[in-house]
């Protein structure tokens, strides 16, 4: 059984209408990574997952993760962009040596080629087909038989299958134990049963999505301002920091009313649209935060780091170029030549765009250039480490580095704050700052 997770039904529909004829295989579809988790949870015979990457609710790679961490089925990753574009680490190739990426617009004749490989490698196995039977492991089967719908069977000989419950009849615990203790792994149905079984389930998940979107396994994906300042109010960012931050944009914005573009690039950030903006906007509230933790209210530090903060991505082309801030990712294989040259310089772009305003000073312009180093000394451009980075520069790399792991690798709190440590921000110049950091929330 293939497990197909789109959230456009027409692609779906050709997607496992085309499947279910050339390889005579069933597909369960789901709508969004909640339902396919639910279906990965509940539904044994799935041996492959193809999954759409952006999806409301959460993109796919909560579906990849939490496979990865269970049975690790081969996952198709089907998207408009390749699977490193859409932050999967190098480990999605090595993880399973099935795993795959098709960009959209794909062929889908390709993708059931590949199909065809996993199911004659590995299908096979999944299933246990026996005589008008199909067998799942004896763990699985109380998930899966809703009510206990339906006759449970047990095979006693290669032809013999005795029954074990009748419908409405329950296989208890106690049961499950001690066939188990007498080395019974197989439990089966008729297939029919299976089967039906099978479209019943997926129907009631899919409805239960649709009565009731609740999206709560998944982060959801922000869309909109009101999203990045509950993300923010999530981590123990007060609703008066994000106050004082937003004032400060909108006075920021007031002094450069004759330069349009910078204009223009402000009211985007406020609009909250993209992972850029909405990066740029999380990183200004962090700092509003942090800056008031640290006593830097009335020295004009907090000012300075919110104006880098507005302007510091703001060359870069597109959401994905966002994504690096090692240029020793491997990701960066992904990029083409023109791309990595906009990454890697990026900061100079964005320093040259406000270079004629005279209310951004010097101080802003170097936190701009400096603001992808990292204290352990793996950031660029220069690989400058926590001894030899200045206050400003400790204070925005944090907020900046942080609101990074928060929105684009999707960590919470306290998973960013560890990640933050492997790279030495409790050292040198970072550390009054990451503690600060670590104390908006405890
Ligand atoms: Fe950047």
């Amino acid at each position: 059984m293939i497990l197909l997770v789109d959230d456009e039904q027409d692609i779906r529909s050709v997607l496992s209408a085309s499947i279910e004829l050339e390889m005579n295989e069933k597909c369960i579809e789901a709508s969004n990574a909640s339902e396919a988790i639910k279906l990965l949870k509940t539904i044994p015979g799935i041996y492959l997952i193809a999954s759409d990457f952006h999806m409301p609710g959460g993109n796919s790679k909560h579906i990849y993760e939490y496979n990865a961490e269970n049975d690790n089925l081969p996952f198709l990753h089907l998207s408009t962009d390749h699977a490193g574009y859409c932050g999967f680490d190098e480990e999605f190739n090595e993880i399973n040596v099935h795993n795959n990426s098709f960009t959209k617009p794909f062929d889908i004749f390709e993708i059931i080629e590949v199909a065809k490989k996993i199911k004659e490698d590995i299908g096979k196995n999944f299933i246990d087909h026996k005589n008008g039977y199909i067998g799942i492991n004896i763990e699985k089967v109380k998930v899966f038989n809703i009510d206990d719908q339906f006759s449970l069977y047990i095979q006693r000989s290669p032809d013999k299958f005795t029954k074990l419950t009748n419908p409405g009849e329950i296989f208890s615990d106690k049961s499950i134990s001690s066939y188990r203790k007498k080395g019974v792994e197989k439990i089966y149905f008729k297939e029919d049963d299976f089967h039906q079984n099978v479209d019943r389930k997926a129907e009631k998940i899919r409805l239960d999505f649709e009565k009731n979107p609740n999206f709560s396994e998944v982060k959801t994906q922000l869309s909109s301002l009101c999203e990045v300042q509950s993300l923010a109010k999530n981590f123990g960012i007060s609703e008066e920091s994000i106050k004082y931050v937003d004032t400060m944009i909108h006075s920021i914005q007031k002094s450069l009313e004759k330069t349009p573009l910078l204009h223009d690039i402000i009211d985007k950030i406020k609009k909250s649209e993209n992972l850029i903006s909405q990066k740029a906007l999380l990183t200004a509230y962090t700092l509003g935060c942090v800056s008031k933790k640290l006593g830097h209210d009335s020295n004009g530090l907090p000012q300075k780091v919110i104006t880098a903060a507005l302007f510091c991505d703001s060359q870069l082309e597109d959401d994905h170029l966002c994504r690096i801030t090692n240029l020793n990712s491997t990701e960066l294989k992904y990029f083409s030549l023109s791309q990595r040259k906009t990454i890697r310089t990026h900061m100079e772009l964005a320093i040259k765009s406000i270079l004629s305003v005279e209310q951004i000073i010097e101080e802003e312009k170097r936190i701009i250039m400096e603001h992808h180093e990292l204290p352990d000394g793996t950031g660029f451009p220069r690989g400058m480490d926590a001894k030899s980075a200045s206050a400003s520069c400790a204070l925005f790399n944090t907020c900046y580095y942080f609101s990074h792991l928060s929105l684009v690798e999707n960590l919470d709190f306290d998973e960013s704050i560890d990640k933050m440590r492997e790279v030495s921000f409790d050292k040198g110049a970072y550390k009054k700052v990451f503690e600060a950091l670590r104390n908006i929330k405890y």
